[in-house]
């Protein structure tokens, strides 16, 4: 089928990617024409596994093309993503500017049917608006159509890709969640996602805009449960360990997202929870339960830095090594990272901040100011007063503690992510913290 995906941020580029990968033609949009250019050469502005690989691949055979006309996508392509960007306003709400304008823009330049699809979570009944905004919209021909109406379909299908393991989840997806109002819609999303044979949800555009919203807030909801789990275990000596695995094979419960740690982040869950907040507000119903996981996940940091603090006894102008700035692993993204709150804690303190990521470093420099940034994990440990993991990087997995230890000042270590459960660092001379193990601040 004829693609097209308006808006080339990381939704859209690899929603496009992907398509392209399982045998459409794809014709990615942009209103940045540096990224274009760039894409056009085969290179990615993200860092996303896999991603590069398959883009050249499909330039290549010309299933994937970049443009910055939304005309010329539009006029090519039967289905229409939009998965422009919709950031938070200050209120929490999510802020529609540029789903709007590009309904718009394709409305304008629409020469037959289309079936134009939300690809950007966006508060429910998003969908009705968007498809006002086409009808209003349309050009003089089709407004005089009385069946002006069975010329587009708008419809809802919302992504649950994860950063650094994206292109993954949609080769396999767990479930593909449609929002349709009509049989053609219908069916033309079969046919879009026919080669990956997924589970299919079909329902009505506002349940499926809700899905999204339901989804990732349950998720965050699972993590902060875990992280106020791991603060009672700090105060009773007990070890979220053991307790998430003993929840975890209830196969009601499931052990993922049972991870404690020093909280969520990204550019996903902290914007997706304060916007499904201001839904049920609006649709009148107050969602405490959410406004609590937001707290407590600004709390898990807090309360990470205060055992820092609390062991350290005198932080200012002591060095502190961080190891991983990312959200999480196997991405460069920054956006709301545990490590911008906690660093600026210590060095709100008076910490000396040395820092190393095994990418976000270039992203981080945006937003870390006065951080001394290190070449690999012994360069950043060296002459530290502690060291503090906050990304589990595969890579720190395999350090020499050796080598680590001796390069130290001192040897603490706060593992904000559990990554070295298993290591004896004890052993190894190693003042070792978790989160959770058993062991609180004070004490
Ligand atoms: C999340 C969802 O998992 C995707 O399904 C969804 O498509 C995406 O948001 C989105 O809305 O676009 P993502 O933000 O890439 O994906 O990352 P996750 O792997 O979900 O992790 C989010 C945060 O939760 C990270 O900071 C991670 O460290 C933290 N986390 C995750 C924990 O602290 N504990 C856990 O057990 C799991």
């Amino acid at each position: 089928m004829n693609i097209a995906i308006v808006g080339s941020g990381y939704v859209g580029l690899v929603t496009g990617v992907c398509l392209s990968q399982i045998g459409h033609k794809v014709t990615c949009v942009d209103v940045d024409q540096e990224k274009i250019k760039k894409l056009r050469l085969g290179k990615v502005p993200i860092f996303e596994p896999g991603l590069e690989e398959l883009l050249k691949k499909n330039l290549k055979n010309k299933r994937l093309s970049f443009t910055t006309s939304i005309r010329e996508a539009t006029r090519k392509s039967t289905a229409i993503f939009i998965a422009v960007g919709t950031p938070s306003k200050k209120n929490g709400d999510a802020d529609l500017t540029y789903v709007e304008n590009v309904a718009r823009q394709i409305a304008v330049n629409m020469d037959g049917y289309k079936l134009i699809i939300e690809k950007s979570t966006v508060p429910a009944e998003t969908g009705k608006r968007v498809a006002r905004t086409i009808k209003m919209n349309l050009p003089k021909k089709f407004e005089k159509n009385k069946k002006s109406e069975l010329d587009f379909d708008v419809a809802s299908n919302p992504e649950f890709l994860r950063e650094g393991s994206a292109v993954h989840d949609f080769m396999n997806p767990d479930r593909v969640v449609i929002g349709v109002e009509s049989k053609k819609a219908e069916k033309l999303f079969r046919e879009i996602y026919k080669p990956l044979n997924p589970h299919m949800v079909v329902t009505n555009i506002n349940s499926a805009e809700l899905i999204k919203h339901a989804s990732n807030s349950f998720l965050a909801t699972k993590i902060s449960f875990i992280n106020s789990i791991s603060q009672i275990c700090d105060k009773l000596g007990a070890d979220i360990l053991k307790v998430a695995e003993g929840m975890g094979f209830d196969k009601r419960i499931g052990r993922a997202f049972l991870n404690a740690g020093v909280g969520y982040g990204g550019s996903c869950f902290p914007k997706d929870v304060d916007a499904f907040v201001r839904i049920s507000e609006k649709s009148g119903y107050d969602f405490r339960l959410l406004d609590e996981v937001r707290k407590i996940n600004e709390e898990q940091k807090a309360s990470f830095v205060r055992l820092i603090e609390d062991k350290l006894w005198i932080v200012k102008n002591k060095v502190i090594g961080v190891l991983g700035l990312a959200f999480k692993p196997d991405t460069d993204d920054m956006r709301s990272a545990p490590s911008i709150d906690i660093i600026n804690a210590l060095q709100q303190e008076g910490a000396k901040i040395k820092a190393y990521d095994p990418v976000a470093v270039p992203n981080a420099k945006k937003i870390l100011k006065k951080v001394t940034y290190c070449k690999d994990p012994y360069d950043a440990a060296k002459g530290c007063d502690c060291l503090v993991l906050l990304t589990e990087w595969d890579e720190f997995k395999k350090l020499n503690f050796k080598k680590i230890g001796s390069a130290m000042k001192q040897p603490i270590l706060f593992d904000g992510r559990n990554l070295y459960h298993d290591k004896n660092l004890g052993d190894l001379g190693f003042e070792y913290y978790g989160v959770g193990r058993g062991v609180k601040a004070g004490s």
